[in-house]
């Protein structure tokens, strides 16, 4: 199976990460998968925001966890990245999964419950990814092992990755016991073997950040299920050129 492309928060090196504009323009650019990221507001509101606190990509300040989604939506999500964007407002996370229904797209909801434990939240995304019907093309990540856990007793099909980028011999067998069916690694983590024994146990192995050619052409050759990129444009290109390498 041919790599598949994910924009990473969107096509994040264009525009500001984990807002519309930034996932209008990866599909634009041919992405074929979307990876974001999700904290849950006061009034337990997935919202798309990579940081626990809303400073470095809001004019905001202060953790998401203390704001209600309503408070949030006054702010402006777009001018720390540029002019162009001011006004951008966050995004929850239904209003993405309305955005992504009709297109033909994977999805990555990496829930950023590593620093704090949202009460709650596997289950809160969980039931909207099934509303919206999209629980077939989407899987939920997370660094956090204990939801690990937690989101396999949710279901036993959806689709769920533990996320690492730490060095561990034992990653995929580690990865199985919790429930993962898939391994999310930094790229310093790659190797030959890692990919070949995720493959062997039946698990698939994603890669970020991938941004250089280099990086993405050695993600295709060795066979990985998917590369997280902020410039997805770059990439397409790549997989193109190689014919849906290897
Ligand atoms: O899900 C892959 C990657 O996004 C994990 O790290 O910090 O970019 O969310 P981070
Ligand atoms: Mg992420």
């Amino acid at each position: 199976m041919p790599t598949t492309v994910f924009a990473h928060r969107g096509a994040s090196k264009y525009a500001p990460e984990n807002t519309l504009p930034a996932f209008e323009l990866a599909y634009e650019m041919g992405a074929e998968g979307i990876e974001t990221d999700v904290q849950l507001t006061k009034d337990n509101i997935p919202i798309l925001i990579h940081d626990e606190n809303i400073k470095r990509t809001t004019n905001g300040i202060g953790y998401v966890k203390n704001f209600t989604f309503a408070e949030l939506q006054t702010l402006d999500a777009g001018s720390w990245f540029s002019k162009k964007y001011a006004q951008t407002k966050i995004l929850s996370l239904e209003r993405f999964l309305q955005w992504a229904k009709n297109k033909s797209l994977y999805l990555n909801i990496e829930l950023k419950n590593n620093r704090i434990d949202y009460n709650g939240l596997e289950t809160i995304v969980y039931d909207l990814v099934k509303d919206y019907q999209l629980l077939d093309r989407t899987t939920l990540s997370t660094f956090n092992r204990e939801s690990v856990k937690r989101m396999k007793l949710l279901s036993k099909t959806i689709g769920v990755a533990f996320l690492t980028s730490k060095r561990n011999k034992n990653l995929v067998n580690d990865a199985k016991i919790l429930g993962a069916n898939a391994i999310h690694i930094k790229y310093r983590l790659l190797n030959r073997y890692l990919v070949d024994k995720a493959h062997q146990e039946n698990m698939d192995i994603r890669v970020y950040t991938v941004n250089r050619f280099p990086s993405m052409y050695r993600c295709f050759k060795l066979n990985c299920d998917g590369i997280f990129t902020d410039v997805p444009d770059k990439a397409i290109h790549l997989k193109k050129e190689q014919g849906g390498l290897p």
